[in-house]
């Protein structure tokens, strides 16, 4: 029989690209061609995101999309991964009928033996979850990468429970991966010419195996090389400990960029979405960020309109961005997810129009310091590492400081995934702009 080829295509999370790449690498080994092209394929495994309804409609919208496909190649199934797998089971095949297999985040090794009967005609529901799944031994295949900057997942699920979030139920109990295993695979990727890694989980400053905390295996894989640098995404502000801090303060290459999702500025909201924190503490754990790293950058998520959220909860919102003055934020108005504590207890009570009005608010007022933040960076130099050229012009180059902000430069002579030094001479709210200097 000819090989069959598997097309993946990854919506949501750097989570979900991390674990399409796992998806890559299992069905690799067992012999499927993986293609980054949909035209030759046999299976189209979209790896899915469920956490605010419009992801959700936007998959549904590729998945009929993919109806012209199949009445071209008849032999095409179409199967539904990660996380809207789980949340929504065998019921979305009956809901969309072109899908012919729904597999949940901790099913992936049973791919190809669920792909075979897919092949024979068979519809396919495979979603229960685990506690000790980590894929650990997986090497997954770069996939789509640029071969200088890659995800290495160290943990999985989340057991938060925040009122808003579908999470919990989408990616099951937390665990962590053995640090060896972790450590074993930032050594191939440097070996393999990798100059960045991203540590990734839910919530990384609860990692833990066998006393392994996380600031331990940031050190390992710091140590790894001093020219290989190492970012981290996400932590929670409740956890984020000094002795993480100390860490990254002891090593150049970890990144100077924490991602602290605030989600609200009130206390009462931070309440009522489980957070366990309040405004205070959140704003003691920025202190301490900018007393250990100084020059580290803080980025964050926030929530507009979540239930019973008033005026002047939104202001508290304002307020928060105004102190902490962020380098980047996603943000998201309220989205009501069922299974979760909000769906069962609360009432998604604000209005559209209020939301985006307040969703707008922040985002302008985020603009405008992104882009005083920015204007600050002028005249500073920074060792960028070169991704590759830039997305508006093949006579410039783009890379990232170690803040992880986007440098752009004229070309010269470098090469991407070479370190250069470039000084800030302009900006945008999103952009440096720089020139080369050595
Ligand atoms: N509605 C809107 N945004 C949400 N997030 C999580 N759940 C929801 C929801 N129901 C946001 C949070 C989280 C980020 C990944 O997505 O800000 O940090
Ligand atoms: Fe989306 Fe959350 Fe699942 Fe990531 S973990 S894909 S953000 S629902």
């Amino acid at each position: 029989m000819a090989e069959k080829t598997v097309y993946i295509e990854t919506y949501g999370c750097q989570m979900n690209f991390a674990d399409s790449e796992v998806v890559g690498s299992i069905l690799g080994n067992a012999g499927y061609t993986v293609s980054d092209t949909i035209g030759e394929a046999d299976f189209v495994l979209i790896n899915t995101c469920a956490i605010r309804d419009n992801a959700e409609q936007r998959i549904r919208k590729r998945v009929r999309e993919l109806k012209a496909s199949q009445s071209r190649r008849p032999q095409l199934r179409i199967g539904i991964l990660g996380c809207m797998a789980e949340r929504l089971q065998s019921q979305l095949m009956v809901e969309e009928e072109n899908v012919s297999f729904v597999v949940g985040p901790d099913s992936y090794r049973k791919l190809p033996e669920i792909l075979q009967q897919v092949a024979k005609g068979r519809k396919m529901a495979e979603t229960e979850l685990s506690t000790t799944e980590t894929y650990a031994d997986i090497e997954p295949v770069r996939m789509g990468g640029n071969g200088i900057s890659a995800y290495i997942s160290i943990m999985r699920g989340c057991q938060n429970y925040c009122a808003y979030c579908v999470v919990p139920y989408t990616r099951g109990r937390e665990r962590s991966r053995d640090p060896e295993t972790i450590v074993a695979e930032a050594k191939a990727l440097y070996h393999n010419g990798y100059k960045e890694v991203t540590l990734l989980g839910q919530n990384v400053n609860s990692y833990n195996f066998n006393g392994v905390g996380f600031p331990e295996l940031m050190a390992m894989v710091a140590e790894v090389s001093p020219r290989m640098r190492v970012r981290f995404a996400t932590s929670h502000p409740k956890d984020l400990s000094d002795s993480l801090l100390q860490t990254m303060a002891a090593h150049d290459n970890i990144c100077r960029c924490v991602h602290l999702p605030v989600q609200s500025g009130s206390n009462r909201m931070l309440k009522l979405m489980n957070r366990h924190y309040t405004a205070e503490w959140y704003l003691d754990r920025i202190d301490a960020i900018k007393r250990y790293v100084p020059d580290c950058s803080i980025t964050t998520d926030v929530i507009a309109g979540f239930c019973t959220e008033t005026e002047e909860d939104h202001q508290a919102t304002l307020e928060m961005f105004r102190r902490v003055r962020y380098d980047y934020a996603y943000m998201f108005k309220f989205s009501m997810r069922p299974d979760t504590y909000a769906a069962k207890h609360l009432q998604d009570d604000i209005p559209d129009e209020i939301k985006t009005r307040r969703l707008e608010e922040i985002i302008a007022l985020q603009g405008q310091i992104a882009l005083e933040n920015n204007r600050l960076e002028i005249g500073k130099e920074y060792e960028v590492l070169v991704e590759g050229p830039s997305h508006r012009s093949d006579a410039q180059y783009f890379g990232r400081n170690s803040q992880n902000k986007v440098l752009v430069f004229d070309r010269h002579d470098v090469q991407p995934g070479q370190y250069v030094k470039v000084r800030v001479t302009d900006c945008t709210a999103a952009t440096l702009k720089g020139e080369l200097i050595q």
